[in-house]
């Protein structure tokens, strides 16, 4: 698989991401290297990881806890502290090693150690591995509300090794097919009609499903990094998928959601309102609806649930001057960006969703 450049990061496919990385660090006199892994990581792709990095630099291991609850600026706090007290410079490198968590926290911390210092990030979810790692967007979550801290800045390297989907539970893997899914609904029904019938996806597909979803996504960032317009296109599901993801994260009566299972609402939820407003067509949002509640089954939303959820719209990152802005489809392949929309709207959702 070719390697691709999105910006001005360079992102390596299995094979040829070891011999990358070995000679970027035989390149760069880094002083010291550091390593983030959260508690799962640590066991299941951290000694896989090791295996492969030839260098005589000293490598240091830094450990968070794993979960989006950790995704804080205290988490951020302990690894800062980790770095001052490990002698980390400037030329200092960081390569961060996990899922969405710790390549958006790590790249983070990166960026404001110091200034900023080198940063690879190594996905080892498919969620990160075809969206968190690609496109530069770092940060944390402030409280319950998603990723509100952050910047926006490359890592030197992306390194997309599918090995470490072996030791992901399924529901990690579902939560990530919601954005490749997501990524055919907003830029290819090519794309998107392979994942028709789930049923027939082999295993053997899924290296070159992961490297069509990061063209997809490195199409898009490359026009616009900073999201001033086309990178909105991304965030189809999130408006109303972060303010449940957020909801349910924190409410003690409900279980919490992964980012993807989340989005999968969102996207059901956003396919309708895609239909009352801007005229996608009624049959292909019930066929998401039936797709996404074959896979992701239905997760209990309760009418007392909605004005909780629609009062965490007003956090979402899109909006400006008051204004909650959604991203909805014309057709598939065709999104329509700053779209408003009325709260009544918002509500049949959820009822179309729950029926
Ligand atoms: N995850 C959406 C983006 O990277 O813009």
């Amino acid at each position: 698989m070719n390697s691709i450049t999105a910006n001005d990061c360079i992102i390596h496919f299995n094979e040829t991401c070891y011999t990358s990385l070995n000679q970027y660090i035989q390149n760069n006199n880094f002083s010291k290297i550091f390593i983030l892994v959260d508690t799962n990581t640590h066991t299941y792709c951290l000694p896989n990881f090791l295996a492969k990095l030839e260098t005589n630099s000293s490598i240091e291991i830094i450990e968070i806890e794993a979960g989006e609850i950790n995704k804080n600026i205290d988490t951020c706090v302990g690894v800062w502290n980790s770095l001052s007290e490990l002698n980390a410079d400037r030329k200092s490198l960081l390569i961060n090693v996990g899922g969405g968590v710790v390549t958006d926290l790590g790249g983070f911390v990166a960026c404001t150690f110091k200034r900023g210092i080198a940063y690879i990030n190594v996905p080892t979810s498919l969620l990160s591995m075809v969206d968190a790692s690609v496109g530069g967007k770092t940060g944390v979550d402030l409280g319950n509300l998603k990723n509100q801290i952050g910047v926006i800045s490359n890592p030197d390297m992306v390194l997309i090794d599918t090995v470490f989907l072996q030791t992901l539970p399924q529901n990690q893997m579902k939560s990530g097919l919601a954005e490749m899914l997501k990524h055919g609904l907003i830029s290819s029904e090519t794309y998107w009609n392979k994942f028709k019938d789930l049923s027939k996806l082999k295993i053997d597909d899924l290296d070159d499903l992961i490297y069509e979803s990061v063209l997809i996504k490195k199409a898009v960032v490359d026009e616009d990094p900073y999201e001033n317009g086309l990178r909105k296109t991304l965030n189809y599901g999130h408006t109303l998928g972060h303010a449940i993801e957020s909801y349910f994260l924190t409410n003690p009566n409900k279980t919490s959601l992964l980012h993807g299972e989340a989005i999968a609402i969102g996207i059901v939820l956003a396919s309708y309102i895609s239909t009352k407003l801007v005229g996608f067509p009624e049959e292909t949002t019930n066929g998401i609806k039936q797709l996404f509640g074959n896979y992701y089954g239905k997760v209990d939303i309760a009418k007392s649930d909605y004005p909780s959820i629609i009062e965490l719209l007003k956090y979402d990152k899109k909006n400006n001057h008051g204004n909650i802005n959604f991203v909805l489809l014309e057709s598939i392949g065709k999104p329509k960006i700053d779209c408003l929309v009325d709260e009544s709207i918002i509500i049949d959702s959820f009822k179309f969703y729950s029926e």
